[in-house]
This record gives C-alpha cells, sequence and structure tokens, in this order.
C-alpha cells in the first residue's frame, strides 16, 4: 500500500493540514500520528475493521487491548464509567500523559478492548494528535506505532522505517517530547492501581488519590502462567535486536570507568550518562546522570541508534525509580528481557 507522508508542524499548522488524515480514519483507515508521549497509529475506536488493520500493520496479538484516545474529557462519559476519582485524576493530568482503565459502557468495537470489561481513555496534549481526533469525530483506537516488540517510536523516522507502505498515512510533527508511553492507572472496586509507569509518577498520582497500589508487573518479571492486569505486560517489549545488558551500581566512579571499559570492545555498544566515556562510534549518551526527564526522552531513539550499528551486545546504566526514574526502569526491565549485572 502507498503510504501518505504528511508533514506539520506542531507549533505552526491549520486544520486543513490534518483533513486528508481524519479522512481517511472516518473512512476506516489508520494512521500514524505523533503525541506527546510517542506516535500512536490510530484508527476508528468505533470500528472493528479498522482496530484490525491496526494489529495486522503492527503484527500485534489481538488480545492486547488498545487505548481509546479522546479530544476532550467531556466525551470520555460516552465510553466508560467515570467515577470520582477518575475526574480527579482528569482535573489534574488531563490532556495529558495519562491513560485510565475504566468499566466500559462497550459502546467502542469489541476489538478495542479485546474482550475485556474495561476501556483504556487518554486526551493527549499534543495539538497534532487533539486536532486529529477532533476533526475525525470519533475516538481514536491507538497503540504505540512500532513493530510490536520493538522500541516505541518517538521521532518520524522510527515509524517510517517500521510502518512505511503498511499503514494509509503518517503524519511527521518532529520528535515527541516525553518520550515513553503514558502512566496507566486502574480505577475499580478494588482501589486504584498504577498498571504501566510514566511522565505522570507515582508521587504524582499519590497527591491526588492518596492511596496508589502498584502492579507486580511493573517489576517483576511476569511468571509463564501469571495473569496480568495488563494484557501488554505479557508480551517481549522495547526490545532492540541485540541483546541488553543493564549495569546496576550506587557508586558513580565505579560504574563511569566499567562502562568505559566495556567501550574498548568495538563489537559493544554502551549507552551512558553524558561525560561517563568518551566520544566515540560505540558510545551513546542518554543525557545528564540527574537529567531523568531527557533520559526518557531518549531512551527509545538510543536503543534503536545503537541497534543500527548492528553491536553483539549493547549495554546501559539502570537508574534509579525515584519520579519518571520508575517508568525507565520499567522499560529498560523488558527491553534488556530482565538481565541485570550488578557491579
Ligand atoms: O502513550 C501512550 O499510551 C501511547 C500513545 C500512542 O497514546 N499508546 C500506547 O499504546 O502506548 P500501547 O497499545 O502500545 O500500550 C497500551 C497498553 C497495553 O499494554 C495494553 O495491554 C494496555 O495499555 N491496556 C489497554 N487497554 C487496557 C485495559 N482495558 N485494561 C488493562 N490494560 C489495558
Ligand atoms: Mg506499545
Amino acid at each position: 500500500m502507498k503510504t501518505e507522508i504528511i508533514v506539520c508542524d506542531p507549533e505552526n499548522f491549520t486544520e486543513n493540514e490534518l483533513l486528508c488524515a481524519a479522512d481517511s480514519i472516518k473512512r476506516g483507515g489508520i494512521v500514524a500520528f505523533p503525541t506527546e508521549t510517542v506516535y500512536g497509529l490510530g484508527g476508528s475506536g468505533l470500528s472493528d475493521l479498522a482496530v484490525a488493520k491496526i494489529y495486522e500493520a503492527k503484527g500485534r496479538p489481538s488480545n492486547n487491548p488498545l487505548i481509546l484516545h479522546f479530544a476532550s474529557v467531556d466525551d470520555i462519559s460516552g465510553f466508560a464509567e467515570c467515577s470520582n476519582d477518575f475526574f480527579k485524576l482528569a482535573t489534574a493530568f488531563m490532556p495529558g500523559p495519562l491513560t485510565v482503565v475504566l468499566p466500559s459502557k462497550k459502546r467502542c468495537a469489541p476489538a478495542v478492548t479485546a474482550g475485556l470489561d474495561t476501556v483504556a481513555v487518554r486526551v493527549p496534549i499534543h495539538p497534532v494528535a487533539r486536532a486529529l481526533i477532533k476533526l475525525s469525530g470519533v475516538p481514536i483506537a491507538a497503540p504505540s506505532a512500532n513493530i510490536s516488540g520493538r522500541p516505541s517510536p518517538t521521532d518520524f523516522s522510527h515509524v517510517y522505517y517500521d510502518l512505511n507502505e503498511k499503514v494509509d498515512a503518517i503524519i511527521d510533527g518532529g520528535e515527541c517530547s516525553v518520550g515513553l508511553e503514558s502512566t496507566i492507572v486502574k480505577l475499580g472496586d478494588e482501589g486504584a492501581t498504577l498498571l504501566r509507569p510514566g511522565a505522570i509518577t507515582l508521587e504524582m498520582l499519590k497527591e491526588v488519590l492518596g492511596e496508589v497500589k502498584v502492579a507486580p508487573e511493573v517489576l517483576a518479571e511476569p511468571k509463564k502462567d501469571s495473569v496480568p492486569l495488563s494484557p501488554g505486560m505479557l508480551f517481549k517489549h522495547y526490545a532492540p535486536n541485540a541483546p541488553l545488558f543493564l549495569i546496576r551500581t550506587r557508586d558513580k566512579s565505579k560504574l563511569a570507568s566499567y562502562m568505559e571499559e566495556l567501550a574498548e570492545n568495538a563489537e559493544n555498544a554502551v549507552i551512558c550518562y553524558d561525560g561517563d566515556v568518551e566520544e566515540q562510534n560505540n558510545v551513546f549518551y542518554l543525557g545528564k546522570r540527574e537529567d531523568k526527564l531527557s533520559q526518557a526522552k531518549n531512551l527509545f531513539s538510543l536503543l534503536r541508534k545503537a541497534d543500527g550499528t548492528k553491536p553483539k551486545r549493547i549495554y546501559a546504566p539502570m537508574p534509579d525509580t525515584d519520579g519518571i526514574g520508575l517508568a525507565l526502569v520499567n522499560r529498560m526491565l523488558r527491553a534488556a528481557a530482565f538481565k541485570i549485572k550488578d557491579i
């Protein structure tokens, strides 16, 4: 299939530029678009056919449900049972990088929720994403716009590499500002549970809701026969082709010298904090050690970049779990298939 490329500057565009893409979604097509977290691959949340196309293009198992994206919080109550806690979260964090799992009113296409009684809802803050949803006139079902299992796309080039000729259109809106997928919180009779950490941190959620449980799968390796709260946690994720190893230590200078040593072997790709290792072809900088927001923004992009040099192995430092560190560790553990080396 021919994929149309639409270039759209998020800081300076008119809705006219998105009419074609919105039209495609209305007619059951699938379109990749930028959000503040990662690029999404969107289709009408009312069409099982469009959702089937999304699963097919990504090579995604159809038992892993999608997030429904809305232009405004007001539109959500038509599709989900909105509790008081939901409105508290919405007031604090929507629009923004937060997804909430709520009881479904079953008005969306059944394929969106993969047969669950709940539905995941989110209102992105990215202006292009919001304009696209509004113009389409339907909630947009969208997973991340990568081939299933690969690192999520945080720039147009990643989406193009994975999905060109597999989708109707790709909107090029430049780099995503957050770089990690939205935080997912489930609200139900059992209270609030964090299913996937993100830029809206556990600390921020607790400030609004009080108690928030953390699903065991956030940091632990899922057991083979376990039933995780979020089906997505079962699958291999974010993985580069070369095996990734995480290096864990509290000793900063030990980490720097260990990474330096690893970089001496040209078969290794080394992802490190700024300044830890001298610049060379197999070294990739994640950002300053204290600047976790930059690290979040760079992680997926660097995994793709490092992998592109066809190394035998990739190494990266494992951060602590404070703030957005929890999201970084959650993604890195999966990308590394839980391979950690303590030094
Ligand atoms: O930032 C994001 O959330 C991006 C952008 C495009 O919005 N989307 C995204 O979608 O990351 P995806 O499909 O890659 O990840 C969605 C996760 C999956 O792990 C899925 O299992 C989980 O959300 N999920 C969706 N519906 C759910 C539900 N009803 N209950 C529990 N988990 C659900
Ligand atoms: Mg994904």
